[in-house]
Parts: C-alpha cells; structure tokens; sequence
C-alpha cells in the first residue's frame, strides 16, 4: 500500500527537468520530491532507442528503491521512445509523463486543431506527440520541428539572446507557416525560451509549456488516487545526479528558479 508521505521521483536526462520540479514545487507545495538527473549521460535527445531504454531502466530502478509513490518522467526524449519500458519497469507505481500532459493540453486548448509540435530529434523522430494528440482527436493537424540547437543555447543561458532568436525564427518558420494555432514546447529546457518563442510565434499562436501542464496532470493523479499529502506538511527535497560538472548549480539553479541546496551524487 502506498505511503502518501512518500516523495514523488521526478527524472531526466540532465538539469532541465528542473523547469518539471519548479512546476510542481508550485501547484503541489507539500509533496516531498526526489529529483534523479542522468546528468553523466546527458544529452539523450540525439541517442538511439535501445541505449535511452537502458539508461531509462535503471534510473527508474533507482526511484523504485528510494520508495517514491508517483513517478514523473520530465524528459520529452525518455517519455517518446521509452515510456512502454518505464511502465514495465515501474513495479506497479503510477507513471506520469510530458508527453502526455502535453498533448491532452495542447488538444483542450487549440481552437482551429492546428498545433505545432517542437523537440529534440528523437522526440520530433518518434512521432510520439503525434500520436498521442491524434488518439485523442483523430482531426486534428500537427506540425512538427525538431531544434537540436535550443537545449545547448538554454544551457548556455542565452535566453534572449540574438543568436537564439535568429535560430528560433529559422525553426519556427516552416510550423507558423502551416498556421498553427498552439505550439508545444516538447523538452524540458524550452520553457525557459517561453518569452522569446512568444515574440517569435506572435499573439495568435497559444504556447503549451508541458511542465506547468505535467504539474496539473501530477495533482489530478494525486487526488484521484487518493495519494495526496496532507496540506501543511513540510516538503523535502532531494537532488540526485550521475556527475556534477562544470557550472552545474548556477545551470540548475537557473532551471529551478531557486537554490538547489546539496546536491547528491549517485554511485551506480
Ligand atoms: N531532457 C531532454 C528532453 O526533454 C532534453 C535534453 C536531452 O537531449 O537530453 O527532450
């Protein structure tokens, strides 16, 4: 029987799964989270499928040992490709996705069904935003882009900076050119290029950051499940990650939007 003081294991591929953690630290402030960054191995956006599976397995074995109650897959690449693995692997503890939030969204709230999907290669490869937005209404239209160059500029805190704005203009231009009316931030470091990617798409076009629709999702989950903790109780945090590299607090920090505190490195 699950234990609903038990933390929530979010994971990714690295830092950016951060925006994920900011997310829920906001629409669910007493829930205790444990946070795993592969960040050793990151970037997986450019992997094949059988190694992101691998890597997936055992950071899901890791969460599972730490007696987590909800796991929430905050990497787009990991949810596209390897979602059917984390399920299995998951020994029976509820698994919530980006992809799926995202896609449920971006179906709500798209008023002509013309929704631009953007990602890491292997996201936009899979076909995996696709799919699930077209189970979910089969007319809908959708327009994908890979941007390999985005998650290297956020990690280099180029946030507003000329370079990204050219290099999202040349992105964007084939999506807005189909007249897309929701555009979805398919990976983790996009919502921190949210303000700019606006000016980029223009007013017509709503953007869906899957981190605040992943929060959303998580408490539905929660609730429904009867796997709430009790309002007032203190949270506790914990970060896990596979190296800590150059820079790494002031990325993280940036992604978290507050001070990460001890950081922990995990010995495989
Ligand atoms: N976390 C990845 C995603 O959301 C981006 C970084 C990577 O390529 O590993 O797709």
């Amino acid at each position: 029987m699950a234990d609903n003081s038990a933390p929530i294991g979010v994971f990714d591929s690295g830092v950016g799964g951060l925006t994920v953690v900011r997310a829920l630290m906001e629409r669910l402030p007493h829930e205790s989270i444990i946070y795993f960054g592969d960040t050793a191995r990151v970037p997986y956006g450019i992997k094949s499928v059988p190694t992101i599976e691998h890597f997936s397995e055992q950071i899901i074995d890791f969460l599972v040992g730490e007696g987590v109650k909800l796991l929430i897959v905050a990497c787009n690449t990991m949810a596209a490709v390897a979602s059917a693995t984390i399920l299995r692997r998951a020994a029976g503890v509820p698994v919530l996705d980006v992809i799926e939030a995202g896609s449920r969204a971006a179906v709500k709230i798209s008023p002509n069904g013309a929704i631009g999907v953007i990602g890491t290669p292997t996201t936009i490869n899979s076909n995996a935003y696709a799919r699930r937005i077209h189970e979910l209404d089969s007319s809908i239209r959708v327009f994908s882009q890979a941007c390999p160059l985005f998650v290297p500029l956020v990690e280099e805190g180029w946030l507003d900076h000329p370079v990204t704005r050219l290099t999202a203009n040349e992105y964007l231009k084939p999506v807005l050119a189909e007249q897309v009316d929701s555009l979805v931030l398919g990976c983790t470091h996009y919502p921190l290029l949210k303000a700019m990617l606006r000016d980029v798409a223009g007013p017509r076009v709503r953007l869906v950051d899957s981190a605040l629709t992943t929060a959303d999702l998580a408490a539905d989950c929660l609730r429904q499940q009867d796997l709430a903790r009790q309002a007032g109780a203190a949270p506790a945090y914990r970060f896990c990650v596979t190296d800590i590299p150059l820079r790494f607090q002031t990325i993280g920090e940036r992604f978290l939007g507050r001070s990460l505190g001890r950081i922990e490195k995990v010995d495989w």
